[in-house]
């Protein structure tokens, strides 16, 4: 029998990711229910499955139910920081083809996505970011053929896979799961919100209450950070470019402010653009001594790192997570988990809960998928009765019971003759 390539930090540890992944799979009953179709029906018997996503109990979760459903599964970390080790582990127990261990290097990291695509060529893919997608189509271009079609799970993936996809580039068809209500509302509002403050918690140990938050981005990962902050007593400060989104900041009783002015203001700055820069060197010449900053933001790319790095006299870790660059008067500036996706890499990323019906669109998406959705090359759209069923099975769970329209309101919901 051929052995499962891997490459994790220390197989030993699968005792204890083991038991992180059950943990998880208690506040995942949506993702559950598709396990038990799958394991009737296997919608994916045959096929295999190439993954870039945070390896984290979740989506260990995950890699059980599409490995339920009939798949090979190979799975590369979508982030050098957020990877669970002991996670890792007990999914190459398992059976599944993991290269992922937590604090590689950016070679490394991007040779574990090579290794994933390389283990069997790919009919379906699932991207967490866009990198596994880009890499198809750079390094591994003669594997492009065999991929029926894949998904992807974030905003600054599904903006990369339209710019691809703009530029002529995209040649296999990929779902947006991103896109979907139950995707949007829940991760990265509910999710993010929660586990960004989670994270500046458990690596700070700050008291919020007080003090003054500045979030940059006020979509809808912006939106939950400022409002879970909010509800902690946090003084909260948005920084936007879209007028449409100030406004809706402004609304919602926050003060918007461009970030100059923020830059003097904040106790703590949390960037949530998908945009580069945000935090810049201007800004850190502003900010007053002791802040903390952290990114929320997919990649490493919103506080200008090298900025920081190069205009301070030292720069030392002073707690796990925690790095504190002093500047030439004497301020000290703390970055948390070196401008990573705060989150994961600080934090256990979003509540099992919430990934509970990301991943089970997911599933539910890949299934289609290999049922022979025939879709050209691009970017499509969740099918509408898939994110409802999810969004269905989630109020099941939770004991949730809805009205239902009598006759004579979907008539009237029909008709156009009828007025008051
Ligand atoms: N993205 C955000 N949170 C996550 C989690 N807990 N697992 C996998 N991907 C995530």
């Amino acid at each position: 029998m051929a052995v499962t390539p891997f490459d994790v930090a220390d197989p030993e540890l699968a005792g204890s990711g083991s038991e992180r992944i059950d943990w998880a799979a208690r506040a995942m009953p949506v993702l559950a229910q598709i396990g038990e179709r799958f394991s009737a029906a296997r919608p994916l018997a045959g096929l295999s499955v190439a993954a870039c996503m945070h390896v984290t109990a979740e989506t260990a979760n995950l890699m059980r139910v599409l490995r339920a459903g009939g798949a090979s599964v190979a799975l590369a970390a979508s982030n050098p920081l957020s990877t669970q080790d002991e996670v890792a582990a007990a999914l190459v127990a398992d059976g599944v083809a993991v290269f992922a261990r937590r604090g590689v290097d950016r070679a490394a990291y991007y040779a574990h996505i090579v290794a994933a695509l390389d283990v069997t060529p790919p009919h379906l893919v699932l991207d967490d970011g866009c990198d596994l997608v880009t890499t198809l189509h750079t390094a591994r271009t003669d594997l492009i053929a065999g991929v029926r079609g894949g998904t992807e799970g974030t905003t600054t993936g599904v903006i990369r896979l339209r710019q691809m996809a703009r530029d002529g580039r995209l040649r296999v068809p990929m779902v947006a799961v991103n896109d979907t209500g139950t995707r949007r509302m829940f991760d990265n509002r509910y999710g993010t919100g929660q586990s960004t403050l989670d994270a500046i918690m458990r690596a700070t140990n700050l008291l919020l209450a007080g003090r003054t938050l500045v979030v940059a981005g006020f979509g809808p990962c912006g939106q939950g950070v400022a409002e879970r902050a909010r509800g902690m007593g946090a003084h909260v400060l948005v920084t936007e470019i879209d007028p449409a989104r100030a406004l809706e900041a402004t609304m919602d009783g926050f003060s918007v402010v461009p970030m100059a002015e923020a830059a003097a203001r904040g106790d703590v700055f949390v960037t949530a653009t998908g945009n580069r820069d945000v935090l810049r060197a201007g800004h850190f010449a502003a900010m007053r001594d002791g802040v903390i900053l952290a990114n929320a933001g997919h990649f490493d790319v919103e506080v200008d790192v090298r900025a920081l790095a190069s205009g301070a006299t030292a720069r030392r870790t002073v707690r796990e997570q925690v790095e504190e660059f002093t500047q030439p008067d004497g301020r000290r500036l703390l970055l948390l988990a070196q401008g990573r996706v705060v989150n994961l890499a600080a934090a256990e990323g979003h509540p099992a809960a919430v990934m509970d019906m990301s991943f089970a669109g997911q599933a539910l998406t890949l299934a289609w998928l290999a049922a022979g959705a025939d879709l050209a090359p691009g970017v499509h759209p969740v099918p509408a009765d898939i994110d409802a069923e999810v969004a269905a099975l989630k109020l099941a769970s939770l004991g949730v019971r809805l009205d239902v329209s009598s006759p004579e309101q979907l008539t009237y919901l029909r008709s156009w003759e009828q007025g008051s």
